[in-house]
């Protein structure tokens, strides 16, 4: 497999924040990025050395971008499949359809995990309101219903606690394929973000902890204070989930930590995610740098971390305290040039970094 050189350039299928600093990640390592996304003015697009406008579903669209750049990544996980493979068939695609394709259905991911020893919750999937009626029978209260597809951000999710408040809740969500998932009654929730080379080597940077409400992520915390087994677990199962998907690039696996210890996976992200920010500010070479060392089939950087972090999401109307971060000594301000403060939206974020403890 042949390695970028620089001023090669990557293609990016997204241009959220996580293709901004993606793009400016990049252009530190001397490689241009083109972006594609349907919106003229989204965030990566304004730092990237080109930005293509067209919809995921043009695979003419997507041919040709493809077709311009040495290989090709994405940073949102609702490109299309179709277009994802278009784009494979003109540069090499990191990581690949199949990641993408195991993500993109919630049924789909965790009977994944399950047959590679990456244990979840207990799960049904739902095509009717009489099958969410069955599967909260089978799976006991509380549980969660979801759409399989399509969710971020807690969207398409109730927490239902009988057959009919599982059967209404499939009817509100249009009778979409669901998921029913039994409750996880976790202490803590953690992630793992990780890294596989184009050579097959893995690095994982140290667990996070992170706080959701109304399954939006606002905080997190990292180095974890975990034990020595769960940081163990975790780097296990992040390896069985790259090694079996002949991943390259950087993958996020949420967990849930339960009562005793054990771990569960919730989801898995196959691109850089939130949890993952902590580490521009507070690691050797950050995920950013780490996924752009991968998808240029580069060797990958060192994830250690060198300081403490609590990264802060500002969510919404809470970038308008930009000002009072900016004067906040050893505050690290992270601003993604979104227009509108929706509410929900994430506008930025602001990491802190200490000392890292020892022990
Ligand atoms: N089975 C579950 N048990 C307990 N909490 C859950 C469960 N599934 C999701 N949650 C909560 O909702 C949040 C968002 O759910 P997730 O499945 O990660 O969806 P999204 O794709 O929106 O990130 C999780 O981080 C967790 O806080
Ligand atoms: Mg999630």
């Amino acid at each position: 497999m042949s390695a970028l050189r620089p001023a090669d350039r990557i293609g990016i299928l997204g241009g959220g924040q996580l293709g901004r600093m993606l793009a400016l990640a990049a252009a530190r390592l001397g490689l241009d990025v083109v972006i594609f996304d349907p919106d003229p003015d989204c965030p990566a697009g304004r730092v990237a050395a080109q930005l293509v406008c067209a919809p995921y579903e043009d695979l003419a669209a997507v041919a040709r971008f493809a077709a311009s750049v040495q290989a090709v990544t994405f940073e949102f996980e609702n490109v299309p499949v179709a277009s994802a493979r278009e784009a494979a068939r003109h540069a090499p695609l990191r990581p690949g359809a199949q990641a993408l394709e195991t993500a993109q259905d919630r049924v789909t991911e965790k009977t994944f995990l399950n047959a590679h020893g990456a244990q979840t919750v207990a799960f049904r999937p739902v095509a009717s309101a009489q099958d969410a009626r069955d599967a909260m029978v089978a799976l006991g209260a509380p549980a969660i219903l979801k759409t399989r597809r399509f969710g971020y951000d807690g969207k398409g999710q109730a927490v239902v606690r009988s057959a009919d408040e599982a059967a209404a809740a499939f009817e509100r969500f249009q009778s979409r394929p669901a998921i029913l998932e039994a409750f996880a009654p976790f202490r803590r929730e953690l992630s793992i973000v990780a890294a596989r080379g184009a050579d097959g080597a893995v690095r994982a940077y140290p667990v996070s902890e992170n706080r959701h409400a109304d399954g939006i992520l606002r905080e997190s915390f990292a180095p974890a204070r975990i034990s020595a087994f769960a940081a163990a677990e975790a780097d296990r199962i992040a390896r069985a989930i790259l090694d079996a998907l002949d991943y390259v690039g950087v993958i996020a696996v949420e967990l849930f930590e339960l009562e005793d210890g054990s771990l569960r996976v919730n989801e898995i992200a196959p691109r850089v995610h939130n949890t993952g920010h902590w580490t521009m500010d507070a690691c050797a070479a950050c995920q950013f740098e780490q996924h752009v060392r991968a998808v240029a089939g580069w060797p990958l950087g060192d994830p250690s971390a060198l300081r403490s972090a609590r990264m802060i999401n500002l969510i919404g109307s809470e970038a308008g305290d930009w000002p009072r971060w900016l004067a906040e000594p050893g505050a690290n301000l992270h601003l993604y040039g979104k227009r509108e403060a929706r509410e929900g939206r994430k506008m930025g974020h602001v990491t802190l970094t200490g000392p890292l403890s020892r022990g």
